[in-house]
């Protein structure tokens, strides 16, 4: 199957010297890219800036902005069988990029931010994608809630949910534990690491498509 993937935080600039993101290593999006390549499976990663090397076989198109990565996605996910976002996307982007660097003057400081687009949001209705679409949600509280609220509102086939408020799981960490949010069911899968994870989450995303074809 051809795979498209998200992957890490995206990067706003604020200045030329300053940006806002979101805290994400890509690890688990990185690692999910290998475990789809080993089980034979062709891989598109769309990635904001990681420290992460890129598995090889896997085609790899680097971006920094939501932007860039709303306009790769909608370029490329027509020819896709299955679409996963792991992407720490930002939510809001500074109204305008200063050309010079800001001064410091005063106490506070003020930014006016605008909301950037949804990319997970438009799979269905705005690129009309109609493969398997699988998302992520970390949450810091009501995990199974926000999870499947998202899920439904994303027309997601499953949302893989994660408490990040845990410690030693998910940001920087090598394990993670996770929820399996299906439209019809939620799975608890048990703390493993990225590897092992991933392995069982293409399975279990490999399994949705299989599904729908019978
Ligand atoms: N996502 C996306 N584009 C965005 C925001 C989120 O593609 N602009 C994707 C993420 O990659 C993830 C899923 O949507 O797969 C959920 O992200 P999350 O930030 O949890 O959801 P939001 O809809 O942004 O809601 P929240 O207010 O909780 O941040
Ligand atoms: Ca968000």
């Amino acid at each position: 199957m051809k795979v498209l993937l998200t992957a890490g935080p995206t990067r706003e600039p604020i200045d030329p010297v300053r940006f806002l993101t979101n805290r994400s290593s890509g690890k688990m999006g990185y690692t999910l890219a290998g475990a789809f390549l080993h089980e034979g499976h062709s891989v598109l990663l769309i990635s904001g800036p990681t420290n992460l090397d890129v598995p090889d076989g896997v085609d790899f198109i680097p971006v920094e902005t939501a932007a860039e990565m709303h306009d790769a996605v909608a370029r490329y996910i027509g020819k896709m069988d299955v679409a996963v976002f792991s992407a720490a996307v930002a939510d809001y982007t500074p109204s305008g990029v200063r050309s010079q660097k800001i001064k410091k003057s005063g106490d506070t400081l003020t930014l006016e931010l605008v909301r950037t687009a949804d990319i997970l949001g438009s799979a269905r209705e705005k690129f009309g994608f109609t493969g398997t679409l699988v998302g992520f949600a970390a949450e810091t509280e009501n995990l199974e809630a926000n999870a499947r609220e998202k899920l439904v509102r994303k027309q997601c086939d499953l949302v893989i949910a994660n408490d990040v408020s845990q410690p030693g799981i998910g940001f920087d960490s090598d394990e993670n534990q996770v929820l399996l949010v299906y439209p019809d069911r939620t799975e608890t899968l048990p703390r493993a690491s990225k590897v092992e994870l991933s392995l069982t989450l293409v399975d279990a995303i490999v399994g949705i498509k299989k599904l729908r074809v019978d």
